[in-house]
């Protein structure tokens, strides 16, 4: 049997969609395997995000050249595949840097790979066009003991691509414009993931709750609504959802956090800076205030929310009063968890034109102070729990012998002492300790959810 090594880097819907191709791979023979040396064939599934992440592409495709060769000394074959976003923005020019790649497969095309391994016998070969077809439509579904073998808590894609074009963005291009998969295929997953055990959905998309997509009466649904009819699915007990735009927050979806005790008061939706003009030549077409009034809105329905937020700093022509002004958001409205990136330009973004670039020393520094910020938030959100009995599902062993460990509703890591509790299994544990990353704790009875 042939093996294939799929490595993926950046958002959870490369892992996604890493999965989909392991599985479509395994009807034709591929078994994976975790170790590249063995691989007989390799494929990166890349991210295009900023400017470290395709750097790091270009070198481990360096590392994976010498492989090849070694394997070859051998008398064995490598095949190198490179997926996702860098394929989709690089396309040809990888074939020219690296020359250890023979396919090249944007992220709407996976479904070819069979077809594109069989012509890379002969050529290198690069497939990036967006296709009229639905990739979905022609990828196999995995087998149960494979969906078993992958968790309780799943990944489903909803919807992909995205049509805001923020300035400084470049999925718009990479992944195309906005796209979301109709309620019947959604369902469909959704029922074999729970028939497999699957109790925890991550509804994932660029911008997933633009989401509307169509409905079994033919009708446009939106997430609010899916969420209801996902809530419904026997077996599911958790619902999340990721990532959102504020523009796209609308009442339905806000009252879902408030009725559907499946939804998880947890909210990742970026706010990339405090500032009203960054934010305006950014084009996220909302100011910091109405970011503010939102949050209010979602927290008075779901007064335990748990926020997140992406954000950039150094932003073309951030003055230091500007990035001030994320800082008070921040200390305004409180996160409990937050992923912060210098600003990097990406070519054919209209935020890399902008002549005022801030210099590296600058953004280091603003992202230092930031981060110190967004530690001490989440370190205060994690203490806050010490002493209260929260829902935890049980995701597998844990670190040592005797120790489950799973998820709190707030998506953090928690380790409990227990003999007697399996995966998949939702528990009230009372949190006696907040360490750096997980919390720990001990059991007190079923969960809240349990029965669901
Ligand atoms: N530079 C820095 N960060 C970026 N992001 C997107 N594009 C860039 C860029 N050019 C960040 C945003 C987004 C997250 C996924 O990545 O904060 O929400
Ligand atoms: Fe990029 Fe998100 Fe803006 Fe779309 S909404 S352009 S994915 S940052």
């Amino acid at each position: 049997m042939k093996k294939v090594f799929v490595k993926s880097y950046g958002c959870q819907m490369n892992v996604y969609d890493a999965e989909r191709m392991a599985d479509m791979l395994a009807s034709e023979g591929y078994s994976e395997t975790k170790a590249m040396e063995e691989a007989d064939l390799v494929i990166l599934n890349t991210c295009h995000i900023r400017e470290k992440a395709a750097e790091k592409v270009y070198s481990e495709l360096g590392r994976v050249r010498e492989l090849k060769q070694e394997r070859q000394a051998h008398g064995r074959e490598t095949k190198v595949v490179v997926a996702g976003c860098v394929a989709q923005a690089e396309g040809k020019e990888i074939l020219r840097r690296a020359p250890a790649v023979d396919v090249v497969v944007g992220p709407q095309n996976y479904h070819n790979l069979p077809a594109l391994l069989k012509k890379s016998r002969t050529d290198r070969v690069v497939d990036t066009e967006f296709p009229i077809e639905d990739k979905f439509d022609h990828l196999p579904a995995p087998t149960k003991a494979k969906t078993q073998s992958r968790g309780v808590s799943a990944f489903l894609t909803i919807q992909e691509g995205c049509d805001k074009f923020c300035t400084f963005c470049v999925v718009p291009y990479t992944r195309g414009a906005e796209v979301s998969r109709p309620v019947a295929k959604i369902l469909d997953e959704a029922l074999r993931l729970a028939d497999a055990g699957v109790r925890e959905l991550t509804l994932i998309g660029q911008n997933v709750n633009a989401y509307h997509g169509e409905g079994p009466d033919g009708s446009v649904w939106s997430l609010g609504r899916l969420l209801h009819r996902l809530a419904d699915v026997p077996g599911i007990v958790r619902l999340r959802y990721t990532t959102s735009h504020p523009r796209d927050m609308d009442d339905e979806l806000i009252a879902a956090h408030r009725d559907l005790p499946a939804v998880m008061p947890y909210l990742h939706l970026p706010v990339q800076s405090g500032s009203d003009r960054i934010l305006d030549v950014m084009n996220r077409k909302h100011t910091g205030d109405e970011y503010r009034r939102l949050i209010e809105r979602i927290r008075h329905v779901q007064p335990n929310l748990a926020l997140s937020s992406d954000f950039i700093v150094g932003f073309p022509g951030e003055t230091d009063a500007e990035f001030e002004e994320t800082m008070r958001l921040v200390a305004d409205v409180g996160f409990s968890s937050s992923f912060s990136f210098k600003y990097s330009p990406r070519p054919g973004t209209p935020a890399a034109e902008i002549e005022a670039q801030v210099s590296e020393a600058v953004k280091a520094e603003r992202l230092a102070r930031l981060q110190n910020l967004l530690e001490m938030q989440r370190q205060a959100f994690n203490h806050g729990t010490v002493g209260q009995s929260l829902d935890v599902l049980l995701e597998k062993p844990g670190r040592h012998p005797g120790q489950m460990a799973g998820k709190s509703p707030y998506l953090q890591p928690v380790q409990f002492q227990s003999d007697r509790h399996a995966v998949g299994e939702i528990v009230t544990v009372r949190i006696t300790q907040a360490g750096s990353n997980s919390l720990f704790g001990e059991w007190v009875g079923p969960g809240s959810q349990a029965a669901a």
